[in-house]
């Protein structure tokens, strides 16, 4: 399906080198048809040593080779790139971008093109256990969303949605959620070592604990409150603990919290197409 496709990378950082290496460990394409273009020399030597793809530093010639073009670039890069690539498209191309906040309208305004997948992938897709949203114009065939969820497929779980304005959302909740449960790992290793464990044992029994938890949730398909409730007997440890997040406001803050990163994601997607803050 995707073995005859020459699939370009704009910008070879760690999100694109993370599906290259899920691509080639899966098989899905023979590493002589990837090209990863990038302006550091030593960065294209590095992917081209350690999955045989093909590099360069001319962000043209990888365009005009490309049947898939993945926008891998930070948001800031992208005006730069435009009129590099722009001229050289294929006409039947499909575009997929994993670039935080650019639009699909800005996506095809820039490229002239109409088949165009916009995704949000996640840090975890960097060891293939991330989380990508997805989205695609009606004008991208059905073959082609095959290839699309086979590559974003690469980093991970994947989920495709009917309409872009879930990218937003994605991009608050999954998006952005490893920094939350970074921030709460965080807040209990500190807490653990505050009654004197060793940060080395305190981090140990955190990340196990958050694993197993996370597993038994999956397993279990029940509901948090089900699992929460039952670890919580009455008069005991988790439920003085408990009392006191909610009296913290923990569940009220991470509402806020989500609901904030999901203002600032429209607001800079309407930022990247020129509209004032
Ligand atoms: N990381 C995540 O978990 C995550 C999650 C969701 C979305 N995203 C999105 O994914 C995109 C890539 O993120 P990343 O984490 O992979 O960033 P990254 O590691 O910084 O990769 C960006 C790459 O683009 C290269 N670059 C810079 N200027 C360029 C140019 N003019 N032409 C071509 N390449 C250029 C950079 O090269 P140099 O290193 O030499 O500057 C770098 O290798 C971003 O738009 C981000 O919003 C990332």
């Amino acid at each position: 399906m995707l073995r005859e496709m020459v699939l370009s990378f704009i910008g070879s950082g760690n999100m694109a080198e993370a599906m290259i290496r899920g691509l080639i460990a899966r098989q899905l394409m023979p590493p002589e048809n990837i090209v990863a273009a990038g302006p550091r020399r030593e960065r294209g030597r590095e992917l081209a040593r350690q999955y045989h793809v093909r590099w360069t530093q001319d962000n043209s010639a990888a365009a005009r080779e490309a049947d898939i073009l993945v926008l891998s670039v930070k948001p800031q890069v992208l005006p730069k790139v435009w009129p590099e690539i722009k001229s050289y498209l294929k006409e039947e191309l499909l575009v997929i971008s994993i670039v935080a906040g650019a639009r699909i309208s800005t996506l095809s305004q820039n490229t002239g093109r109409t088949q165009i997948v916009r995704a949000m992938p996640n840090t975890p897709g960097q060891i293939g256990k991330g989380m990508t949203v997805w989205t695609a114009t009606d004008a991208v065939p059905s073959v082609r969303r095959t290839q699309a969820n086979a590559i974003l497929g690469a980093l991970g779980e994947e989920i495709f949605v009917g309409d872009e304005s879930y990218l937003d959302m994605a991009t608050a909740l999954s998006g952005t959620g490893p920094a939350y449960v970074f921030l709460f790992m965080e807040a209990m290793i500190d807490a653990g070592v505050h009654m004197g464990f060793s940060r080395h044992v305190a981090e140990k029994l955190v990340l196990q604990t958050i694993e197993g938890s996370v597993a038994i949730a999956r397993e279990s398909k029940r509901h948090p409150a089900v699992l929460r409730n039952r670890v919580t007997s009455p008069g005991g440890t988790s439920a003085e603990a408990l009392y006191q997040l909610e009296k913290g406001g923990l569940r009220t803050v991470v509402s806020k919290a989500i609901w904030a990163a999901y203002q600032r994601s429209k607001l800079l997607g309407d930022m990247s197409e020129g509209k004032k803050a």
